[in-house]
């Protein structure tokens, strides 16, 4: 694992669109991208950035489940708040949190991501460790899922909702099997609330308790984190 600890989210943003552009100069083409908080400002350097992704495909890791994309809350709203309204992909996937045929959508986001193999995955970390929507205890070898989401994440997620009881309850997520063949994974963490998870995932023992922890697995993972959430880390 290489950590990049840098002075705020801000700058945590440029590392990110670092990371963005060495990627494509290395050729890639199948982006794999995360919602939430956390990456904002790597969103925000990328769109002031020449990066031109009309060639390629993006793949995200989650939706809730029963928001549709003209939702504001949803995930597909985000994006093209955040992202491809101002850098359009040739094809961006989402999981469609509108089928509620489990099975079917399961399926369909599957084979959309073993005919398209990451070449770039970026991640936010849940403060239980989780990462995409792959709550504790999901086995690492995961695929797509639809996964019921623990009171931590619904009280996490509050503060993008009126109250807590419009958080949905139930996501699709791409799986931690499937994220784990990403050739190149991106893990952004900001903020004290992160601390004790990136602790748990950097020097923890690898354990489905705290997902994130299989990073330690990969061959190919930096870390961008601010001081706050790396205060937890021993080895700095
Ligand atoms: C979002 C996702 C989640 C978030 C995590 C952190 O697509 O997969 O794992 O990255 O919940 O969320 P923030 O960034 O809002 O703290």
């Amino acid at each position: 694992m290489k950590i990049i600890i840098v002075k705020d989210p801000i700058d945590g943003g440029k590392q990110g669109l670092k990371r963005f552009q060495k990627a494509k100069a290395n050729g890639a083409k199948v982006f794999g991208l995360a919602t939430g908080s956390t990456p904002i400002t790597t969103y925000k350097e990328i769109c002031k950035s020449d990066l031109d992704f009309s060639d390629d495909v993006s793949i995200n890791l989650d939706e809730y489940v029963g928001l549709s994309a003209d939702n504001p809350q949803s995930y597909h709203y985000y994006m093209q708040e955040h992202l491809f309204s101002y850098k359009p992909f040739k094809h961006s996937y989402i999981p469609d949190g509108t089928n509620l045929n489990t099975e079917n959508e399961i399926k369909r986001y599957n084979q959309i991501i073993a005919d398209n193999p990451i070449d770039l995955q970026l991640l936010g970390l849940g403060r239980n460790g989780h990462i995409g929507f792959n709550e504790p205890g999901t086995p690492f070898d995961s695929k797509t899922n639809r996964i019921k989401l623990t009171q931590s994440t619904i009280d996490a997620n509050a503060r993008f909702f009126d109250n807590e009881n419009e958080v949905p309850k139930e996501a699709y997520s791409m799986g931690i099997g499937l994220i784990m063949k990403a050739k190149h994974i991106l893990l952004e963490a900001y903020g004290k609330q992160k601390a004790q998870a990136v602790k748990a995932m950097v020097e923890g023992p690898i354990t489905t308790d705290v997902p994130a922890s299989v990073l330690q697995n990969h061959p190919d993972v930096t870390i961008i984190l601010d001081k706050l959430a790396a205060s937890l880390l021993e080895k700095k």
